[in-house]
């Protein structure tokens, strides 16, 4: 009777999963519960106005245990169409960026302050920013990660503002790394310009690689290699780190 019953269960359980799984577009089985059941109210969300004029919701991308995130402003219009976020001429450039400072996009989480496109991508309002960011938070203490880059001003003043640090401005603050407590999370906090920024005013380009190449390189590196050693002895890597806890 008590395999029967727990074999059931198990049956029920797998099968919720999946289909949880499917409806969220993601395949990452080792998520918690909670992780699919956030991203599905994302999906049904009618908490601000956005939700008149998206098309998709866009709850983000990339591991639930990722060690690193991303958090831009809100989607455009390629991720208003695709319901992933940063895959439009930005999301290229973040890619590329990525690439820069050792790390592979599929290894860190990316996702906006807001998950729904505003209309024409005018700036995201406060009460915007205050009905979605119950979704942040989630994500941020289920991920738990050890560094979130800010990009933009937004994420930047919106993040930094809510673990106690002033926000100046971008110039002052960009490429810092501040070391914080975000929402019960001990975390690392790099706010940088947006990649947008950096293809409409060409100026910010070699600020923002830089950032990019030897602030979060750097960063990264010096916590893959945080009391621990590879395997040989060897100074453990940054694809050590993302893939090993
Ligand atoms: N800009 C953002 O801030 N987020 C996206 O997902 C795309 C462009």
């Amino acid at each position: 009777m008590f395999p029967y019953i727990s074999l059931t269960t198990i049956y029920f359980l797998t099968i919720k999963q999946i289909l949880l799984t499917v409806r969220t577009g993601l395949t990452d089985s080792i998520c918690p519960g909670e992780w699919y059941k956030v991203i599905d109210k994302i999906k049904k969300c009618t908490k601000c106005k956005l939700h008149k004029t998206r098309r998709n919701p866009v709850p983000g991308e990339g591991p639930c245990n990722a060690k690193i995130m991303f958090v831009g402003e809100a989607p455009g219009g390629k991720e208003d169409e695709t319901g992933r976020p940063f895959v439009g001429a930005a999301g290229q450039f973040l890619t590329e960026l990525l690439g820069m400072a050792g790390l592979r996009r599929e290894d860190v989480f990316i996702t906006n302050i807001l998950k729904c496109r505003p209309p024409n991508n005018r700036d995201p309002e406060p009460d915007e920013i205050e009905a979605c960011k119950p979704y942040l938070v989630r994500q941020i203490r289920l991920i738990s990660p050890k560094v979130i880059v800010t990009l933009g001003r937004y994420a930047g003043r919106t993040l930094l503002g809510d673990a106690g640090v002033k926000w100046t401005s971008m110039s002052r603050m960009h490429g810092k790394i501040f070391s914080v407590e975000l929402y019960g999370v001990k975390l690392k906090i790099m706010p940088t310009y947006h990649p947008a920024a950096a293809l409409y005013y060409p100026k910010l380009r070699p600020v923002i690689v830089r950032d990019f190449k030897e602030v979060l390189k750097a960063l990264v590196e010096e916590l893959a290699n945080e009391g621990k050693r590879g395997e040989s002895g060897r100074p453990r890597t940054i694809l050590d780190f993302l893939e090993k806890s």
